[in-house]
């Protein structure tokens, strides 16, 4: 059936300055690393899209290896796409990136020139777009010099297959190289994509002085640390949960422990005090920073995006609730 996005869809989403450009970005934007895959349903798939873009969600984020398997995800978007949002293309902003393994040999990996250019092009094929509006190097490479890094997004930019550079997980110093480089190119660094959430705060101790400094928009990812923020593993591991899912080993070393549950018991308190849902409090927590553009969800299922947008009914925070929610986390 013809897809036709509802009017209302501008009405309630807050749409935030990426940094000092002139893009804005949905306050919740959503990714598409899981539940987008070859695996999974397309018609849920549809439904979420649908939904997301109905609530105001302007904003899809892919990687090159988003799936699984590898690169299914973008397959996904891209028929989607084509059945649902071709007409809508000038609403949206679809960011993609290239910095892990999705190839055999030396350059199917990391940040060298070969590889990311390379990437993009397979990337805009399997999605059947002309060009990205944002396109990232997915990580810092040890083994390449920045500049050439830099250069590739600079080119990738230039050539006409991204309208912004972005940069993700870079370390604060990493950030202000990069940004530098960017700079003298004349192709200015929109975004950079760290992970945040009330159990890593990183970005906190430099990251955010760098980015405000060098006038750069965050998209945090992650904010929900994958799903352990939310009620979602309350009173134990749901079968059909991305950590049930990965056998209890979720991404970046997470895990759904005892001692993390009961921190979330008690945030959910403070959650509840507030009227929202625990997803919401993790939500408006990390929108709560002045320099944070957008929190980059997942979801498995279009319920979980209705209750995360609506975390935008409340955002502002008193004193106590941080103090609060700091003793929670620091015991
Ligand atoms: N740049 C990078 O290196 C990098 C790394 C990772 C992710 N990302 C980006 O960030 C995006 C988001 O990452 P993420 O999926 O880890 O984000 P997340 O929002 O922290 O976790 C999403 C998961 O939380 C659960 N969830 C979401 N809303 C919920 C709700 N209202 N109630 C209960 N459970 C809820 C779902 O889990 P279930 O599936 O269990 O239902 C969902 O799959 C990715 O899609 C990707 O675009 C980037």
């Amino acid at each position: 059936m013809n897809y036709s996005p509802a009017e209302s869809r501008y009405n309630t989403m807050l749409y935030n300055c990426c940094g000092r450009s002139g893009l804005k970005l949905p306050a919740i934007s959503l990714g598409l690393w899981y539940n987008f895959g070859g695996i999974d349903p397309l018609e849920n798939c549809r439904a979420m899209l649908r939904r997301a873009f109905d609530l105001g969600i302007t904003h899809f984020d892919l990687a090159n290896n988003y799936g699984p398997p590898p690169g299914s995800a973008e397959t996904t978007f891209g028929q989607l796409f084509k059945q649902d949002f071709a007409p809508f293309r000038d609403e949206l902003i679809i960011s993609n990136k290239a910095g892990y393994e999705m190839w055999p040999g030396p350059y199917g990996d990391w940040g060298s020139r070969k590889y990311l250019v390379a990437s993009c092009d397979q990337s805009l094929k399997r999605t059947g777009l002309d060009y990205f509006d944002i396109f990232y190097s997915h990580r810092p490479d040890p083994d390449t010099p920045v500049e050439e890094t830099m250069g590739t997004l600079d080119y990738i930019v230039r050539s006409g297959r991204a309208l912004y550079a972005g940069i993700s997980t870079y370390s604060p110093e990493q950030t202000r190289r990069a940004a530098r480089v960017l700079k003298e190119m004349g192709t200015p660094c929109l975004i950079h994509q760290p992970r945040y959430n009330m159990f890593d705060r990183w970005i906190e101790d430099e990251l955010l002085t760098v980015l405000e400094e060098e006038g750069i928009g965050c998209i945090c990812f992650s904010p929900l640390d994958q799903g352990i923020l939310t009620n979602k593993y309350l009173t134990g591991t749901p079968e059909d949960s991305r950590s049930a899912k990965l056998e209890h080993k979720l991404h970046w070393g997470d895990e759904v422990t005892p001692e993390r549950v009961a921190k979330v018991q008690k945030l959910n308190v403070i959650a509840r005090g507030r009227e929202q849902s625990m997803a919401q409090l993790a939500i408006a927590w990390v929108l709560r920073q002045p320099n944070i553009t957008s929190a980059l969800i997942g979801a498995s299922r279009v319920s979980q995006i209705e209750d995360c947008v609506s975390a935008i009914d409340k955002l502002d925070f008193s004193g106590d609730e941080l103090q609060a929610i700091d003793k929670i986390l620091m015991k």
